[in-house]
């Protein structure tokens, strides 16, 4: 059988250039690639194997030295900078002039699109729309693939309860069902119907695993996870990247219960391999496996080597102990030639399903970003707007006279764009946005400050005399790109530099103020909002940030993203996520418990977040009735129907995000205040009316016990249909035997 691919753009019938178009001779089956790798294994040398073993970063041109390197089998793998030109070089130096013509796997960070740039994951999240998740990560991978990238570091899905932490911008918040939808879609998008098509690249899921629970948020600081909850939260994404079909995954920096995640047998060989089966490759994060021996955990490199090969690290980023080390673990007989085996055989196998031994050619025609991909990311970057307070102040009629835009983040395409851009072109900010929509002259600007780190207030006054001529006044505030991501860790939550000042400035006016803001974490903003008649979080939103946010506040889109986090009230709440446990004094703003001192909660503040998990408003309104359960009780093994009618009852037509969240009275591990189980984003015009249902499994219900077995207990059940994580109506439901 002869398998045709065509790429974008590619004409049949143009013979010369066949850009785009393989033809690949029979797809290999499983067998065949065994045994492929098994006649390479057969013929490689030590050195060669630890070659495959090790990658380098690289940018620009190549140096002599490196085509050397190459030419040697020095490395399996690079990443980083260059151009499509330099790594077809590379490339062609592996496969035509190395001893085996073994390819090399070309990987870089491309997080959320590569010339199109898609808002953060943490705002994608916010969209609960895992299709056009996909759909990103498609466009994603088609540009990427096109300048000579096979494999991306990415979906990050580390669960996050800690906002200070920098890289909760770069995963999908903290609930582990929300995140594991997006991983699987993830994974989809970036490796296609079929990894070997030349536009399809490697996912790897990372950083495995538990690098969110980061002590106090700082990032790469140690972690304690429990066991049942690391299977039950923590793990959960990172499974379904294997359900979905990840190719590679990626051991992170932490240490997990004091054994680092880059040595960590149990998480490596245990989980990953023995119980998920999975057969792709780990490489380690950026020098993670030499840091083995600043965590205390390796001697020196030898031992971090022997260590991470081990527990089952693959291929080594940056840091050389293996490459250094390999040889005289195998002579001393410390490590034995059949693990070493395994390890390459896992990353051979990538490269066969990559199809990089065939001489993958690159796809067509994706030099920049085009239409359909502006489509998705404005679209997508609409729908991760959250809508957090409204007194009716929006949507902005466009009769109104003229508007005042404060604040920088309003024109600073770099931070709009947020952490980890690719190389990004047609970036249109909010300003440009709303200069055409409005027109130049009813849009004045004064950014009021010059940056986060502006001491000087000598902007202000512009800003106040702009509100004064204005009917309304846009501030845009927040966090540059700069401040989250990795190594960004914040000790404050609040908006940073004087942006708090120059808000309360502009407030005194008096005219309506609404606050846009952008940035890559929840942030605390309450005297802020007190101020404003609406305020919209937009996240780092991407290319098509500006366009979105405009039309939202123009009313041509209906805002519909939910927080796919919890915002507190203060940094002093954290960490502070929906799914935690009841505690045997629980907490109440109602009832006799409101006036009890002995219950768990602070003297100088709420225990209730500002904004729960879940929570978002619309333009128009939805009306929740008759929420039901399709029996009072179910037989283990069985399922049940849930349900209840969603009504738009305002005046537009918009989209709710209907979610669905579950309660186990009583286990013999005390289960969470609520866990969401299941959620459908629906479309409803105004007056019209939705019945929307759920069925669950008793398997859905299943968490692990003391015994770190995955059980579904019988017992008293709550359930329910409801807009964020704190309100909806409960239905009571049984499991029973
Ligand atoms: C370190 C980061 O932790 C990881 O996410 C990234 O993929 C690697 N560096 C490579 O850039």
């Amino acid at each position: 059988m002869i398998r045709t691919r065509f790429g974008n753009g590619i004409t049949f019938g143009v013979s010369v250039l066949i850009v785009g178009w393989t033809i690949a001779a029979t797809a290999a089956t499983p067998a065949d690639i065994e045994r492929k790798i098994d006649a390479l294994l057969a013929r490689m040398t030590l050195e060669e194997k630890l070659g495959q073993m090790s990658q380098a970063t690289t940018s620009g041109p190549l140096t002599d030295q490196r085509k050397e390197e190459i030419r040697k089998g020095r490395w399996g793998s690079l990443y980083g900078g260059g151009t499509a030109a330099q790594r077809a070089e590379a490339q062609q130096i592996a496969l035509t002039q190395s001893r085996l013509g073994i390819p090399l796997i070309y990987g870089q960070d491309v997080i959320h699109g590569f010339h199109t740039t898609f808002p953060i994951p943490l705002g994608q999240a916010a969209s609960w729309d895992p299709e056009l998740v996909r759909q990103s990560a498609r466009i994603a991978a088609r540009e990427a693939s096109g300048t000579g990238i096979h494999w991306t570091f990415s979906p990050m899905v580390d669960i996050a309860r800690d906002p200070r932490w920098g890289r909760v911008a770069e995963g999908y918040g903290e609930d582990p069902y929300l995140a594991s939808a997006m991983s699987a879609a993830m994974v989809r998008g970036y490796q296609g119907d079929s990894l070997d098509a030349p536009d399809s690249i490697a996912a790897c899921a990372k950083h495995y695993v538990g690098y969110g629970a980061a002590e106090a948020g700082r990032d790469y600081n140690t972690t304690w996870i429990p066991e049942n909850l690391l299977r039950d939260v923590y793990l959960k994404p990172f499974q379904a990247a294997k359900e979905a079909g990840i190719a590679t995954y990626m051991s992170a920096f932490n240490s997990i219960n004091g054994v680092p995640a880059s040595g960590n047998e149990f998480t490596l060989r245990q989980v990953l391999r023995n119980e998920w089966k999975f057969d792709g490759f780990v490489v380690s994060d950026y020098t993670a496996v030499h840091e083995l021996i600043a965590h205390g955990y390796a001697a020196d490199a030898r031992d971090a080597a022997l260590k991470a090969i081990r527990a089952g690290v693959n291929m080594e980023m940056v840091s050389t102990d293996y490459w250094d080390n390999g040889k005289a673990l195998v002579d001393a007989g410390q490590l034995d030639l059949k693990t070493i085996d395994e390890a390459v055989r896992e990353i051979l196998r990538v490269k066969f399903r990559l199809g990089l031994f065939d001489g993958r050619t690159l796809p067509g025609n994706v030099q920049g970003s085009n239409s359909e991909a502006l489509a998705v990311a404005k679209q997508l970057a609409t729908e991760s707007l959250v809508l957090l307070k409204n007194e009716g102040a929006l949507p902005l009629a466009k009769s109104v006279g003229k508007v005042a835009i404060v604040g920088f983040l309003a024109d600073s395409p770099t931070d709009q764009n947020g952490a980890w851009v690719g190389e990004p072109i047609g970036t249109v900010t909010p300003l440009t946005a709303i200069r055409q929509a409005l027109g130049e002259s009813r849009v004045i600007y004064a950014p009021g400050l010059r940056g986060s780190g502006d001491t000087r207030r000598d902007g202000f006054a512009a800003a106040v005399e702009a509100a004064r001529a204005a009917d309304a006044v846009l501030l845009f505030l927040g966090e540059e790109a700069s401040l989250s991501g990795e190594a960004s860790s914040r000790a404050h939550l609040d908006l940073p530099g004087l942006q708090e000042d120059l808000a309360a400035e502009v407030a005194k006016v008096g005219k309506p103020c609404i606050a846009v803001i952008l940035a890559g974490r929840p942030t605390t903003f309450h005297e802020v909002a007190a101020n404003m008649r609406a305020v919209l979080y937009a996240w780092h939103p991407g290319a098509m940030g500006g366009p979105a946010i405009a039309s939202v506040i123009l009313g041509d889109a209906v805002p519909s993203g939910k927080l796919a986090i919890t915002f507190p009230r203060t940094v002093g709440q954290v960490p502070i996520y929906y799914n935690h446990l009841n505690t045997g004094r629980p907490p109440s703003e109602t009832g006799p418990a409101a006036g009890d001192k002995y219950r768990s909660k602070y003297l100088d503040v709420s225990f209730t977040p500002e904004y729960p998990f879940g929570y978002g408003l619309s333009y128009s309104k939805f009306d929740y009735s008759r929420a039901r359960g399709s029996a009072p009780q179910v037989k283990l093994g069985g399922t049940l129907a849930f349900s209840a009618g969603v009504a738009n009852t305002g005046n537009v037509e918009a989209d709710e995000i209907v979610q669905f969240y579950t309660h186990q009275l009583a286990g013999s591990v005390a289960r969470p205040v609520r866990e969401l189980k299941g959620f459908q984003r629906i479309h409803l015009r105004p007056g019209e009316k939705r019945t929307v249902t759920f069925t669950l499994s008793t398997d859905d219900l299943a968490f692990y016990n003391s015994q770190m077995k995955l059980v579904t207990e019988p017992g008293a059940f709550e359930a329910w249909i409801a807009p964020d994580s704190v309100s909806g109506q409960e239905i009571d439901f049984a499991v029973v035997r």
